[in-house]
C-alpha cells in the first residue's frame, strides 16, 4: 500500500490558474475570500453554508409531553399546490460562487451533495450551466428539426415527439469542467463546490435513434451537429455512432416534466459524456458527414497537455468517486461510529467497486455498494463502521469501473495531463479531519 506523504494546507494553495476558460477559475486569494465569506471550518455554520448543530430542544416538546405540532390541527391538503421541502431544510440549495464568473447568464452553480441521500438528485438542486441564460420556451411554439444528409428532413412538435414510444432511464451528468478549480492544489472547502457540478435523475423521452430512423439518415452520416434554442446557440458535434446507441430527447426528469433551468421543454441526454454535449432546449439535428468544430470543441472543452498540443473530442467522463459524508460541509461532530458515504461514477458503464482509506492510503477497505447500480448512474457507497478516535484522518474513496479502469490520484493524473487542463479532473479527493472534528480539503503531496 502506497504511504501518505505530508499534506498541503489550504495556506500553501499554489498560484492562480490562468488558462483560458469558458468554465470558472478560482485562484487562492479567491479561495480566502470564500472560506472567510461563506466560512470553511468554524464559521461556516455562522454563515448559514452548514447546517448548524441543532440548538438545544426545547424540553416543552420531548416526551413524555405532547409536542407544540400535536396540539393543532395543521395546514390542509392544497395549501401548497406544488409541494417544496420542509422550511428546516432551508440551507440545502444550489450555491454559486459569484466572483466566479462576470455574470450569472454565463455561469455555473452547483449542486448540494453533502446534503442528498440515494443516488437522485430532486429536481430543484440539479446545478446548472448556462452559457446564456435559462431560455423560457413556449411549448406550443417549440420545435425540433433534423436536417442535412437524411431522407426527409423533418420538423416536431412537442407532441409529437411525446407519441413515440417512451424510454425512461437514469443517467448522472457532469459538466467536464467539475473539479477544474482544484487541478493546481486544494482550493474550494466543500463538497458542492469541488464536485458540485453533477446531477443524476431519471429521464424520459423518446430515444434518438427513433427519430433519426424517422428521418432516414444517409449512408455517408458519420456525425451530428446538435443545437441549443437558448439566446448562446450553443452547439456541438454529436457521433453518429453515439446517437443511434443510447442518446436521447428527454421531455422529463424526475416523472415531472424537465426545469427550465435544464432545458425545457426538451433536452438532449448524451449518457456518459461530457455535460456540455448535453444540449439544452434542443432545436435542431444536421446530420453530416464530418465534425463540425464548433467553438465548444475546440476553442473550449480541450485539454491542453504539456507538450502543448490539446487533447480533443474528450467526450467520456472517466471513473470517479467522492466522499459526500464527512465532508466539510458535515464535519464530525462526535468521537465513535462513523459512516463514511459517498457517490460513485463512471461514463463507461458501472461501477464495479470502491475502496475507502481513513490514513491517507496506507490501508484500503472496500466499501459497501447499494443498489440499483446502473450504467452511467451514480451509485452510492458506505464503509460502516468506522470508529473515529479523535485523531487528524484523511480520508479518501476509489472507484473502479466495469471495465477495470481505477480512478487515479492527482499525481498520476498530472503525470499525464500536466497542470494546463481545466476539464476531466476525475482524480481521487483528500479530507483532512483535524482533531476538533472540521474536514477540510487538501492535497496529498
Ligand atoms: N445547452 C445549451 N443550449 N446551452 C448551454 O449553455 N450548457 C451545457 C449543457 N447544455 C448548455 C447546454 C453545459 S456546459 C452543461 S455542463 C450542461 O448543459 C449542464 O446542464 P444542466 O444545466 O442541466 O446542469
Ligand atoms: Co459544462
Amino acid at each position: 500500500m502506497k504511504k501518505a506523504k505530508s499534506p498541503v494546507t489550504p495556506g500553501n494553495i499554489q498560484t492562480k490558474q490562468s488558462i483560458g476558460s469558458s468554465e470558472p477559475v478560482v485562484n487562492s486569494s479567491r479561495r480566502r475570500a470564500l472560506l472567510a465569506g461563506l466560512g470553511a471550518a468554524g464559521g461556516a455554520a455562522a454563515a448559514g453554508l452548514i447546517a448548524p448543530a441543532r440548538a438545544m430542544a426545547d424540553p416543552a416538546n420531548l416526551p413524555p409531553n405532547v409536542a407544540d405540532w400535536s396540539r393543532v390541527l395543521g395546514p390542509g391538503v392544497d395549501a401548497y399546490p406544488y409541494g417544496m421541502p420542509s422550511k428546516f431544510e432551508k440551507t440545502v440549495v444550489r450555491r454559486n460562487v459569484e466572483w466566479l464568473t462576470a455574470t450569472p447568464e454565463s455561469s455555473i452553480n452547483f449542486t448540494p451533495l453533502y446534503a442528498l441521500d440515494g443516488i437522485v438528485t430532486p429536481n430543484g438542486l440539479c446545478f446548472e450551466r448556462h452559457h446564456g441564460g435559462a431560455a423560457e420556451v413556449i411549448p406550443e411554439d417549440y420545435r425540433l428539426m433534423i436536417n442535412g444528409l437524411v431522407d426527409r428532413p423533418l420538423i416536431f412538435t412537442l407532441d409529437d415527439l411525446k407519441r413515440f414510444p417512451p424510454v425512461s432511464r437514469f443517467h448522472f451528468l457532469e459538466c467536464a469542467a467539475n473539479g477544474g478549480m482544484e487541478w493546481r492544489g486544494a482550493q474550494l472547502n466543500g463538497v458542492q463546490f469541488t464536485h458540485g457540478m453533477i446531477h443524476c435523475v431519471q429521464y424520459t423521452g423518446v430515444s434518438l435513434r427513433t427519430l433519426l430512423e424517422e428521418a432516414g439518415v444517409k449512408p455517408k452520416a458519420k456525425w451530428l451537429l446538435v443545437e441549443g434554442g437558448d439566446s448562446a446557440g450553443m452547439n456541438r458535434t454529436l457521433p453518429l455512432d453515439k446517437a443511434l446507441d443510447d442518446c436521447m430527447i428527454a421531455y422529463s426528469m424526475n416523472g415531472e416534466r424537465l426545469r427550465t433551468e435544464q432545458g425545457y421543454p426538451a433536452r438532449l441526454v448524451v449518457p456518459g459524456f461530457e455535460g456540455n454535449m448535453w444540449v439544452k432546449w434542443i432545436r435542431r439535428i444536421e446530420v453530416g458527414d464530418g465534425a463540425y468544430m464548433a467553438r465548444e470543441e475546440t476553442s473550449k472543452y480541450t485539454d491542453l497537455m504539456p507538450d502543448g498540443r490539446s487533447r480533443r473530442f474528450t467526450w467520456e467522463m472517466d471513473c470517479k468517486s467522492v466522499i459526500t459524508s464527512p465532508c466539510p460541509e458535515l464535519p464530525c461532530r462526535k468521537k465513535g461510529p462513523q459512516v463514511i458515504k459517498g457517490l460513485a461514477w463512471s461514463g463507461r458503464g458501472k461501477i464495479a467497486r470502491v475502496d475507502v482509506t481513513v490514513d491517507g492510503g496506507r490501508n484500503w477497505h472496500q466499501a459497501r455498494l447499494e443498489d440499483p447500480i446502473m450504467s452511467k448512474c451514480l451509485t452510492r457507497f458506505y464503509l460502516d463502521g468506522w470508529e473515529w478516535n479523535g485523531d487528524t484522518a484523511y480520508l479518501q474513496s476509489r472507484a473502479i469501473d466495469e471495465t477495470g479502469y481505477v480512478q487515479p490520484e492527482m499525481a498520476a493524473l498530472q503525470a499525464v495531463r500536466g497542470v494546463n487542463s481545466v476539464y476531466h479532473n476525475n482524480a481521487i479527493q483528500t479530507w483532512r479531519i483535524n482533531p476538533t472534528g472540521e474536514v477540510e480539503n487538501v492535497r496529498l503531496a
